[in-house]
């Protein structure tokens, strides 16, 4: 299975997940206030130390011969107090976008992963309007001083999923106001910022693509589930899935209850990042924790219950996106967490030929990066979740590659998926990825 040759094959890494020690952050002071937030008590820590020392591993990417790499700027570090621009920062993040560019790692910044400014929060951040003047301010900071490194651009990463869990279900450091209300105007307003930031890099660098990256997974109705079921599924996909897509297409935003139109946003997109992990099961009315965990029959789940692995969930997504949007694609994110690396491998060989078989069909899938390139800190779950292709250990600071990291590194290397690779890393695959073939 051949792939274009001008694939970028990627690995996605965000800021507060590997820097470390990002003091000025409201995730920091989340952590410190009490450390039984954080799911088996170790806490961010060094990370993985890219503060100090991105390069160590975006020459392990390179090793792995990929040519893109997914990262993403900590506003606190760069505007730790507002208006106050730390200059030594902005010259970290020119070295390490420039040690991408000088291992052939082409690369897609965020400029919101999850974080914030402790200073925002104090405004209110994004149940406020005037949190899209303040990105809009760092924005225009970050594209005078870095626009000549940056060819791709994720204004916020997965709003929607970073809405729910910052402003309803109060898994992340919560707002001071939380519920219905304040879910969908933190929405509103970061509509706002995506639109504001959309239109900032675009008078600098037209020619530079920006986009979000939309956290898509496949809701259905629990196996043997009710009309009610199936309706609740359509309805949390809508919202979940479309709603954020949507308002970028046509400027209008459909909250459960009404709509409402916003200025400056329809067609602020060049492509639809896609962040696809797995497939949720509904019933209505929500148990506990909203999804069911009862898994289909057969069902392989990943660590920590994390969820299951649904290939042909990420060709429906891609499928569905470009039916709806017309947009060039890329696979923002995907992946699992595995520490034993005993799914990875087939995970990663199943998704890959269900991104192949949307090109095939001339779908434009533009580019993949696999969620992640090293082991890194999973917010509340702390590092009890290993989603690297290599293996770090927090406290020494020990890179191991996994064997998928060396299966990666052969796809990327090749542009291609083969049978011999299957049977190599994943001896399962070959009789579902090449129908009548034998491992071996
Ligand atoms: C987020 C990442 C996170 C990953 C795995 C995505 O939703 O963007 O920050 O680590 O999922 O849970």
């Amino acid at each position: 299975m051949t792939f274009p040759p001008d694939f970028l094959w990627g690995t996605a890494t965000s800021s507060y997940q590997v820097e470390g020690q990002n003091s000025n952050s409201d995730w920091y002071a989340w952590e410190m206030a009490d450390p039984g937030r954080i799911k088996g008590a170790l806490n961010c820590g060094l990370a993985c130390n890219w503060w100090a020392n991105a390069e160590a591993d975006l020459d392990i990417a390179a090793e792995m011969r990929t040519n893109a790499h997914r990262l993403s700027l900590e506003w606190s570090r760069i505007e730790p107090e507002p208006s106050v621009f730390d200059s030594a920062a902005i010259e970290r993040y020119r070295a390490i976008l420039q040690a991408c560019h000088d291992r052939g790692l082409e690369p897609m910044v965020t400029l919101h992963h999850f974080s914030n400014p402790r200073w925002l929060v104090e405004k209110g951040d994004f149940n406020s309007e005037i949190v899209a003047d303040y990105f809009q301010r760092y924005t225009a900071k970050v594209v005078a001083e870095l626009g000549d490194l940056i060819p791709k651009w994720i204004t916020i990463n997965e709003p929607i999923t970073y809405a729910v869990l910052r402003y309803l279900s109060r898994e992340f450091p919560y707002a001071e106001r939380t519920g219905m209300g304040a879910l969908f105007e933190a929405i509103h307003n970061m509509l706002r910022c995506h639109a504001a930031a959309y239109h900032t890099i675009k008078e600098s660098y037209p020619a530079a693509l920006v986009g979000t990256a939309n956290n898509m997974q496949v809701f259905e109705a629990r196996p043997g589930g009710n009309a009610l079921d199936r309706w609740w599924a359509r309805v949390v996909d809508r919202l979940y899935n479309d709603s954020w897509q949507d308002a970028l297409h046509t400027g209008r935003y459909r909250g459960l209850l009404g709509s409402r139109r916003f200025a400056h946003l329809a067609g602020t997109y060049d492509f639809v990042g896609i962040n696809y992990y797995t497939r949720f099961y509904l019933r209505f009315p929500p148990p506990p924790g909203f999804v069911d965990r009862e898994w289909g029959e057969g069902a392989i789940v990943s660590d920590g219950d994390y969820g299951e692995v649904y290939p042909y969930g990420l060709y429906r997504t891609m499928n569905h996106v470009w039916q709806r949007y017309g947009a060039p694609i890329y696979i923002t994110e995907n992946g699992l967490p595995d520490a034993a690396d005993r799914m990875r491998p087939a995970f990663l060989l199943d998704h890959l030929r269900q991104v192949w078989h949307a090109i095939s069909f001339c779908y434009p899938i533009m580019g993949y990066y696999h969620w992640s390139l090293v082991d890194n800190f999973e917010w509340d779950r702390g590092w009890t979740q290993r989603f690297g292709l290599v293996a770090v250990d927090p406290e020494t600071q020990v890179r191991t590659w996994r064997p998928s990291a060396h299966l990666y590194r052969e796809i990327a290397g090749s542009y291609t998926l083969t049978d011999d690779m299957a049977a190599r890393y994943a001896p399962e695959m070959v009789g579902v990825m090449w129908p009548g073939k034998e491992p071996g």
